[in-house]
């Protein structure tokens, strides 16, 4: 192969100049590539990397949602993109005002964990109208054509988890045919707005339901409808209040053995609640509370001996997930799926990638220091 070497004198006189408007022109234009267009986005599959992504968090008040947007962040920016970050404080109007600005600041991808997964539809169809693609983070959008892509865990899975952790811790064997000894407990949803509420739900239910039938298992509140249970926002203190009540209703004569709780905010709240009515002593141990998210406080309170079980959700997985999704969806590729069936938000079926969440109790906590995901320190 041959070079040809070039000579550096400074090139001057109308030569010169029509070069350098061509350089300027080059310049603007690829400048104006690069830019974000103002008043909504063109969706440009064959644009490859750049661009600001859309970050839609619901809350900054748990541990979970502020690493979800970090490792979005990151790892985003890791593969070529921008970023904008936002987070709606749980507040409906917040979330859609931020995504509202996303539009006009032509972010090229949204994606967003819902904080009411229904009332996005409007604001979505101006995505749509803006070319932006959507993938919905963790939680499913409901109620829209407008979403294109759902990245979660198997939140069917998460309430086996919970439920059937239930079961082992007391003993229960085959329903109808292990122990005929009866337990009592109480149910706990999450946020009735979430979608994901009545996947944990049903999944739990599942397991539960043959041992309330069998008499196993006893509710003494009555109170076995996922509407009778659910706990907006995800509120611990609303959990708290919830447990008080019941405890101090139903628990009179009697002690519960078991809370079905989705979550680790509301796991903290319902064994405050325990505590203030006496429980977590040598005579009255708690009850068998399981959670989710594997958040700090609770692993503490797992390792401590006070909430029993937690689900670990990798945020950090989910993430790099939909960003692959986020990547291929812009560079004109089908991202990976591994669901087609399940996710169907009322207009759609929703195309999605769901990972395999991992029961941790006393026994396994360490696997969150193997992984990485918490370091020794932290957890003593
Ligand atoms: C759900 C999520 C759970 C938990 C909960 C409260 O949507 O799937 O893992 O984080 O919100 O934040």
């Amino acid at each position: 192969m041959t070079h040809r070497t070039r000579t550096r004198t400074p090139l001057r006189g109308p030569r010169a100049a029509a070069i350098a408007a061509l350089a300027a022109l080059l310049t603007v234009s690829l400048t104006a590539c690069g830019q974000e267009a103002r008043g909504g986005s063109r969706y440009r599959p064959d644009d490859g990397k750049g661009g600001t992504i859309g970050l839609a968090m619901p809350t900054k008040s748990s541990e979970r949602w502020i690493a979800d947007g970090r490792n979005m962040a990151e790892q985003f920016q890791k593969a070529g993109y921008k970023t904008d970050l936002q987070y709606g404080d749980d507040k409906v109007e917040n979330q859609i005002a931020q995504i509202e600005n996303m539009i006009t600041k032509g972010r090229r991808l949204l994606v967003v964990a819902a904080i009411d997964g229904s009332a996005l539809t409007e604001v979505l169809q101006r995505a749509h109208d803006a070319g932006i693609p959507v993938i919905s983070y963790d939680r499913l959008i409901m109620g829209t054509e407008n979403v294109d892509y759902y990245a979660s865990f198997d939140n069917e899975r998460v309430g086996e988890l919970q439920a059937g952790y239930i079961v082992d811790r007391l003993n229960l064997g085959e329903p109808g045919k292990g122990s005929n000894e009866r337990h009592t407990i109480e149910l706990f949803a999450g946020s009735p707005d979430d979608n994901n509420t009545k996947y944990f739900w049903n999944g739990a239910m599942k397991v539960l339901r043959p041992y309330l039938a069998s008499g196993q298992l006893v509710v003494r509140s009555r109170q076995t409808k996922m509407s009778q249970a659910t706990t907006l926002r995800w509120d611990g203190g609303t959990a708290q209040k919830r447990m008080d009540d019941l405890i101090s209703k139903s628990y009179a004569e009697e002690r519960v053995d078991a809370v079905l709780s989705p979550y680790d905010g509301i796991s903290i709240g319902i064994i405050s609640a325990l505590k203030s009515a006496g429980y977590g002593t040598k005579d009255q141990p708690l009850p068998v509370v399981t959670g989710q998210d594997a958040e700090l406080a609770s692993v503490k309170s797992i390792i401590r001996g006070e909430q029993t079980q937690t689900v670990f959700k990798d945020t950090r997985k989910l993430a790099a997930q939909t960003v692959r999704m986020g990547d291929a969806v812009l560079n004109g590729k089908k991202p990976q799926v591994n669901n087609t069936s399940d996710y169907n938000n009322g207009k759609k079926t929703v195309p999605s990638y769901l990972l395999k969440p991992v029961s941790i109790d006393r026994t396994n906590t360490s696997l969150l220091v193997d992984e990485g995901y918490f370091t020794a320190g932290q957890l003593t």
